[in-house]
């Protein structure tokens, strides 16, 4: 028998969205009558269709396969030049940032490439990992399964992993560490808690990074919901200056295109990003980061690539924007109704999920019960994120504004019913 990986067995319970999708089921098997009433706000999983132009792309792409002139077979591993020029003009240059094509990497999406990264770093604890709480907790379960924690801690959390609170007098973004880090997790606009970072703040970030010779692993997944007039408000963190040597951005299509079925997103890992060998010299991660795609991936179909790039055409940006202003509309309506009912609520404006206080003696699986079986609607109970979620749930705004109304309308009755919602 060959040995197992045993870092996996420290791995606490299910991964979060199975785990809630089987509460979900076991749920609706004892109440069989409350199947079809059953809203699904938990995991932020797209309802829209398709954008047309992603659409109309992919039917062309599809008729180019069908002719030998135009058929492609393997594309480089890191994405057709078509679409990494698109990624690097429209969501860089444009905005006058230094990315160029060649430190954009394709992928199927920034959840697996959030796991991926640590192949190209040393693990085994070999480095000190920063971890914002609550936090996705794809990041925290892939250090947990390359060895970089100790066993999981009585109450929640994993040794070694250097926990960065994020609490709500805070903004929910995390204090500079007094410790030196080497690799640090942020996520802006956040989930869970769907706050902001502030350039200030972020600046500081780079250059903490910068001071201690770190790397930050920034993940923009929800930076289509970010919509700051101002400005003001970083929308990469390659607005930062000397970010290009201390940081990888992530991407993804599935929130603001509607990819999560499709699949796609792509990391930028800029060719100034340097890490060490134990020895002390310096390494290119870029150099790194393409020979570990290279030789892993095929990359991502050509099909998928050309409904990527559609998202970049004139009509795709204005179609994007209109999913986006949807989900958008359906935040504020979440976000008003639980405040109305006087609850605790952040989030839901630059972002897609409302981070919701629970009513006072309720803990969050409490709240996820009491909203499963008292409204049949689901939630993602804030505990689920890390220690510094519990007390919260979060609603995603990802469903039709019908259901969006209806999530409201229910979570009245039973504040009507002398369900306590408020928070004090
Ligand atoms: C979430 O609900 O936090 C996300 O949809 C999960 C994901 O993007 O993988």
């Amino acid at each position: 028998m060959p040995l197992i990986n045993e870092h996996y067995l420290k791995l606490a319970g299910g991964y979060l969205f199975p785990e809630i999708d089987r509460r979900v089921q076991a749920y609706v098997h004892d109440h069989p009558e409350s199947a079809a009433h059953v809203i699904r706000c938990g995991i932020g999983d797209v309802t829209e269709p398709l954008p047309l132009a992603v659409r109309e792309a992919m039917h062309k792409a599809v008729d180019e396969m069908g002719v030998r002139e135009t058929f492609k077979g393997y594309g480089p591993p890191f994405g057709h030049e078509f679409i990494r020029k698109a990624i690097a003009k429209n969501d860089f240059q444009d905005y006058g940032l230094d990315v160029e094509a060649d430190e954009i990497f394709l992928s199927d999406g920034s959840k697996g490439d959030c796991g991926a990264v640590l192949d190209i770093l040393a693990n085994d604890g070999a480095n000190r990992i920063g971890i914002t709480d609550p936090v996705y907790p794809v990041y925290v379960d892939t250090n947990v399964m390359v060895g970089n924690t100790g066993p999981a801690k009585e109450g929640g959390g994993y040794e070694e992993l250097v926990y960065l609170p994020c609490i709500a007098e805070h903004n929910f973004v995390p204090e500079i560490p007094k410790q030196s880090l080497d690799v640090i997790y942020l996520c802006y606009p956040n989930n869970p808690t769907g706050s902001m970072i502030t350039r200030d703040q972020l600046t500081a970030w780079v250059r903490y990074a910068l001071a201690n010779n770190a790397v930050i692993l920034y993940d923009v997944a929800y930076q289509a919901f970010l919509r700051d007039p101002s400005g003001e408000l970083p929308r990469s963190i390659y607005e930062i200056h000397g970010a290009n040597r201390c940081a990888m951005e992530f991407h993804s299509f599935s929130k603001d295109g509607g990819f999560t079925g499709l699949r796609c997103g792509y990391t930028v890992c800029p060719k100034e990003l340097k890490g060490r060998r134990s020895d002390g010299e310096e390494v290119s991660m870029h150099r790194l980061w393409s020979r570990r795609w290279s030789t892993k991936s095929n990359g991502v179909s050509y099909i998928v690539q050309r409904a990527a790039e559609a998202m970049y055409s004139e009509a795709g940006k204005e179609q994007v924007r209109a999913l986006i202003d949807f989900y958008l509309g359906n935040a504020a309506i979440l976000r008003e109704g639980c405040e109305a009912m006087g609850l605790e609520v952040y989030g839901g404006i630059n972002a897609p999920y409302v981070w919701v206080g629970c009513p006072d003696g309720v803990d969050s699986w409490g709240m996820f019960d009491r909203m499963l079986e008292q409204a049949n609607v689901v939630v993602t109970p804030g505990s689920g994120f890390g220690r510094c979620g519990e007390g919260y749930f979060r609603i995603s705004a990802f469903n039709s504004r019908e259901n969006v109304e209806e999530v409201v309308r229910r979570m009245k009755a039973m504040a009507d019913q002398g369900e306590p919602l408020h928070t004090s």
